[in-house]
């Protein structure tokens, strides 16, 4: 353990922090919660009153495993309060930046969020606090930012200590990360700000979770090149379900072959429907654009074919269904089993479940669609799509069944009984989660990726 710190009790650290963390989305709100688990004093400040008034009454805003567990846990214990008034951050030690970084329009990082946070949040920082980047940023903006702070309140310092949580696993990562980053300037502020964070992350860093303090761009730059790199992975098999499928090979059974090699690794080479959610995708533009501005645009231009790769999988799956149903859509009803971008999640970001239910409606199909959890979200981006309550009343009549979400209700579903539900017994498998054989001895022609 660090010098200087207490002991760890349970999920209670002796010496809590006051934090802050301002923003409450899916980063902010787990961020939140999660520091109130370890035993820390929380207010959490976001501008959209609905969001605040939903989480003060214990109700988590989005679905995420565990979150409303442990937000009732904080809730009762006094540790956390959910505010709209910036004023009441004033006196946290630690005020953590938990803002969305949306794509621009150019497809670089759209930083208005990050700029009127720090703006709110100045006016209320005294000498001697830390602010505390999480949210993903172009390389370069935190130094700006840590400018800014120290022009408006003379010794207070702002660091970059980015996340990398994954959603449907957010609670977990946040509270047990693989490791922490800690960008900090040089000299005896950065020093402090090491022991300030060190005292926030007390009970993983007691159980050994790595830690390496660099500085501000350092930081930056190893949150966005390493959704950069897992961007790549999954394209990079994705590429290898392209040419499995005209060669006639099994691409499940070659990233089995290729990630038994310690140096691949099987993690990430799952082949599909490539990748979507809140990340990844702006991520890897954020990047080309940023690198672009910096005039080592060439440097990414392999992202712009990672990007294309991933985006082609959506356009083969539609060709597939189209062939699949006879040269036409029109008039067909195609039952989508999966909205969300990824299982355990109702997050519909750029999901290519919902950007394909909605791309065959346009060419004409009727969609009967459902998820278990992601149903009102993505009804509020296409309302145009007949929406199911359950599984069964999607497959009911339908002429194709595309089942592009690996929900675990999805895999484990009985062929015979969806045979006996459906007009015609044909399968796209997108993520590959379904038995081929058992889908295929009930009756179905099954389409896999790459195989
Ligand atoms: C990602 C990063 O994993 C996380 O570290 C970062 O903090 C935020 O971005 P997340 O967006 O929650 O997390 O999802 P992730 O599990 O990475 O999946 C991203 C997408 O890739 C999903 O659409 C998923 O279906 C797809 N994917 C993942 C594949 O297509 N194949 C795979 O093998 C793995």
């Amino acid at each position: 353990m660090p010098s200087g710190l207490g002991s760890v009790t349970g999920t209670r650290y002796r010496r809590p922090v006051r934090i802050s963390v301002i923003g409450c989305g899916y980063l902010g709100a787990v961020h939140a919660a999660s520091m109130a688990k370890l035993g820390h004093e929380v207010v959490a400040v976001d501008v959209d009153p609905a969001k605040i008034e939903r989480l003060a009454a214990g109700e988590a805003p989005f679905f995420e495993p565990g979150l409303p567990e442990i937000l009732d846990e904080a809730l009762a214990s006094g540790r956390i309060r959910f505010t709209t008034d910036m004023a009441e951050v004033a006196g946290s030690t630690v005020h953590f930046l938990a803002v969305g970084t949306p794509q621009g329009p150019t497809g670089a990082a759209d930083l208005t969020y990050v700029d009127a946070a720090v703006a709110a949040l100045t006016p209320h920082l005294a000498p001697g606090e830390f602010v505390v980047g999480k949210s993903t940023v172009p390389v370069g903006t935190a130094a700006r930012l840590a400018a800014e702070v120290e022009a408006a309140v003379p010794g207070a310092t702002l660091v970059w200590n980015p996340e990398f949580l994954r959603e449907g696993f957010a609670v977990q990562d946040t509270i047990s990360p693989d490791r922490f980053v800690y960008g900090v300037p040089e000299g005896a502020d950065g020093e402090r700000a090491v022991a300030a964070l060190d005292e926030v992350y007390a009970q993983a860093l007691a159980a050994g979770t790595p830690r390496l303090v660099v500085n501000l761009p350092t930081a930056e730059l190893v949150k966005i090149s390493a959704n950069a790199f897992l961007a790549t992975k999954i394209s990079f098999i994705n590429a290898m379900a392209e040419i499995a499928e005209v060669a006639g090979a099994d691409v499940t059974a070659l990233a089995d072959a290729i990630g038994h090699d310690d140096r691949i690794g099987r993690k990430f080479l799952n082949a599909g429907l490539g990748f979507g959610g809140g990340c990844l995708p702006k991520d890897i533009r954020a990047f080309q654009a940023r690198a672009d501005e910096l005039g080592v645009g060439e440097s990414l231009a392999f992202l712009a074919d990672v990007d294309a790769t991933n985006l082609r999988r959506r356009a083969h799956v539609v060709d597939l269904a189209t062939e699949l149903l006879g040269g036409s859509v029109a008039g067909k009803r195609v039952a989508v089993l999966g909205l969300a971008f990824k299982p355990n999640s109702d997050d519909v970001r750029d999901s290519p479940a919902l950007d394909i239910a909605a791309r065959l409606q346009e060419l004409g199909a009727s969609v009967g669609a459902y998820d278990p959890e992601a149903v009102e979200t993505a009804r509020r981006l296409h309302p145009e799509l007949d929406y199911a309550a359950s599984a069964t009343q999607a497959l009911e009549g339908a002429d194709l069944v595309l089942v592009l979400t690996e929900w675990t209700v999805f895999r484990e579903l009985d062929p015979a009984e969806v045979a006996s539900l459906v007009a015609s017994p044909v399968v796209v498998d997108g993520r590959n989660c379904l038995d081929r054989d058992a889908w295929t001895a009930a009756g179905f022609t099954y389409r896999g990726m790459g195989r």
